[in-house]
């Protein structure tokens, strides 16, 4: 990394990706100048601690953005379509975790381990998009996959924390699982029905083809990060009664003549991936062990006996890191080492 030092600033920096994005600049020893927090005017008057220092949240507004060379974004799709603009007028380049840039064909989709080439189109916009959670895990994954069997199919089912939908979901399970145990009414505030003891098939929006938005957002976003759109993928999306971490059973139809051995050994040297596959030990990938850490953790690699070349596996991530805090800073690296 260069000795130069920059001008950051995070918007969203009260939210549950907020907050690790900061501890994230922290742990990975960011060159940052200056630290801007931004959040609502409602948090005006918090602190919050980096490197040791409690600074004060500002409010998020037009002019936030003058001086600032890079800004993570974690406020919402609203709050970055209007605001990645003005921040780009200002000279910031914007990194975007929300939904709102992913699929503008200006914009680069990014996860570091993959594409890291497509950092460079950030100059089109001055917007450089986070993919969503589940869609970094899968391609992490798939790209080996990729580059040496060719991959012809993915059918992909998902166990979603509800980390994955902020601070006030993860409140809304803690709440409900300790109402239902004490025999108590509780509150739906964040999704259509109780999350506690249940499993919700049903992220984001329903769209007019009978998926969801979010199970279209792994479609798409796989498609544009891999820019090949020969690959067919098929998503199932399930939010899970899971605090942190997202886990995925995946299934991959590969061109060449592929064995599971194969695909264990080829993502064993894979970066950002860490096997943890021994069955017979009770040794797989869990969302408590991912919760915390930034690996992608695979187990559960064997042959799908009903096709050749196709294997299933389990699939596992801290979707608060790796899925959206980790990503967003590692592409700030690349950018700030590359081009700043
Ligand atoms: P605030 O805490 O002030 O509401 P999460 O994804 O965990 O729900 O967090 C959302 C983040 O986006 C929080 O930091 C929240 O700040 C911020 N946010 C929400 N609405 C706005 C807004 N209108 N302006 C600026 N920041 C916002």
């Amino acid at each position: 990394m260069s000795a130069k030092k920059f001008n950051i600033a995070v918007a969203g920096a009260t939210g549950a990706v907020g907050n690790q994005m900061i501890a994230c600049l922290e742990e990975r020893n960011f060159p940052i100048e200056t630290i801007k927090l931004l959040a609502s005017s409602r948090s005006v008057g918090r602190r919050l601690d980096f490197r040791g220092e409690s600074i004060a949240v500002e409010e998020l507004t037009e002019s936030s953005f003058k001086g600032v060379d890079v800004a993570l974004f974690s406020a919402g799709g609203g709050i970055s379509e209007k605001f990645a603009p003005l921040a780009a007028e200002d000279g910031c380049v914007v990194i975007d975790n929300s939904s709102a840039w992913r699929m503008d064909p200006e914009v680069p989709l990014v996860v570091p381990e993959v594409n890291p080439h497509a950092i460079a189109q950030y100059k089109n916009k001055g917007i450089i998009a986070n993919p969503n959670c589940s869609t970094i895990q899968m391609v992490v994954v798939l790209h080996p996959l990729h580059q040496k069997y060719g991959v012809r199919r993915v059918v992909v089912s998902t166990y979603q924390s509800v980390s994955g939908t902020g601070q006030k979901a993860i409140d809304e399970l803690d709440l409900q699982t300790r109402a239902i145990l004490n025999f108590k009414e509780y509150e739906k505030k964040v999704y259509p029905h109780a999350i506690a003891f249940n499993c919700l098939p049903h992220i984001d929006v329903f769209l007019e083809n009978g998926y969801t938005k979010e199970e279209m957002k792994m479609v798409n976003e796989t498609l544009k990060i891999f820019e090949d759109d020969t690959i067919g993928i098929t998503a199932t999306t399930v939010r899970v009664p899971v605090f942190y971490g997202h886990s995925e059973s995946i299934n991959i139809e590969m061109k060449e003549n592929v064995t599971a051995d194969e695909v264990r050994t080829l993502l064993e040297k894979s970066p950002g991936i860490k096997v943890v596959d021994d069955p017979e030990n009770n040794i797989y990938p869990m969302a408590i062990d991912a919760a915390g850490q930034d690996l992608i953790l695979v187990g559960r690699i064997r042959n799908d006996e009903s096709i050749p070349n196709c294997v299933n596996m389990w699939v596992v991530a801290d979707n608060i890191r790796k899925g959206a805090a980790t990503n967003t800073v590692q592409i700030a690296e690349f950018l700030v080492k590359e081009y700043l």
